[in-house]
């Protein structure tokens, strides 16, 4: 019994607030949400729910700030946060080498085209006087040229988003998701995600079901007890309806980037 207590006494006092040992770091609308939360379903695994935004919009306040926002783990759990703005971010990769060069780091990619028109969902919902999205994805609507500063569009040149993270990461130490498998087969992508993070294999189809009404995946923690959670509304949104034509000119105007992410991240993710 004198053991037993002192085991438990030693586990209490090694609960802790830690760094992060992982981070998902991008990208916006292509179910990062969904890749934590499912993580979170992990025993082993432990994250701070909203988004920190430490290294592009706290990074002054140091890395013990940082600390304080994460939960407490014991010494075998592992720490996570996500903020999507990362990835896109110049001067994060740096930032989060000098924190530790051994930070794992997982991308969640979606086909650009309908990243772009998620993302632009969810800005119309904000504000519903937002100018149509062909009005803001082409610099002139007669010459169909794209714009290219607009935000919504540079977030989907992953390609160039990545080479920035290489100069300081080798490749072995990042994890690409696939968002359209996460929402088709969640638990064969958790399975790559938990055998990158050397966790056990817990999380399994059994914490799956598909919710016909919102029409996606929705989850639980333990297979018996616990009740099914979906994501919020703001997850799962309707899309506004785009011309074929413009999603054409999109896709062609991917379709290299796209080709050289797929060659980069040794991943082909069947884009159109
Ligand atoms: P849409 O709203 O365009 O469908 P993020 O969390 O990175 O902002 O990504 C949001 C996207 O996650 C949603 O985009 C949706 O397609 C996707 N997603 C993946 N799994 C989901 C789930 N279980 N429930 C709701 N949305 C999910």
């Amino acid at each position: 019994e004198y053991h037993i207590s002192r085991d438990i006494d030693f586990q209490v006092r090694n609960k802790t607030k830690r760094l992060p040992h992982a981070l998902i770091i991008g990208v916006k609308k292509a179910g990062t949400r969904a890749l934590l939360e499912y993580l979170r379903l992990h025993p082993d695994v432990r994250a701070p729910g909203p988004e920190t935004h430490f290294f592009d919009k706290h990074y002054d306040k140091g890395l013990k700030w940082y600390r304080s926002l994460m939960p407490e783990t014991y010494k075998d759990q592992l720490t996570i946060e996500k903020t999507p703005s990362y990835f896109v971010t110049k001067g994060i990769p740096e930032r989060v080498y000098r924190m530790s060069k051994k930070t794992k780091l997982i991308v969640v990619f979606r086909d650009p085209v309908t990243r772009a028109i998620s993302d632009y969902a969810q800005l119309a919902s904000r504000n519903p006087s937002v100018k149509s999205f062909d009005e803001m994805v082409f610099i002139n609507n007669e010459t169909r040229v794209i714009d290219t500063s607009w935000t919504l569009v540079k977030i989907g040149l992953y390609a160039l988003h990545l080479s920035r993270w290489l100069e300081y990461f080798p490749l072995n130490q990042m994890l690409f998701v696939s968002g359209e498998d996460l929402i088709r087969a969640p638990a064969s992508e958790m399975r790559r995600v938990q055998q990158f993070l050397e966790l056990k294999q817990h999380i399994t189809s059994d914490n799956f079901t598909y919710n016909y009404t919102k029409g996606f995946p929705c989850y639980k923690k333990d297979s018996s007890k616990s009740s099914w959670h979906c994501l919020n509304e703001e997850k799962g949104r309707q899309h506004p309806h785009i011309e074929p034509s413009v999603r054409q000119r999109l896709q062609d105007f991917y379709r290299p980037f796209n080709h050289r992410l797929f060659s980069m991240a040794g991943r082909d993710f069947n884009w159109s």
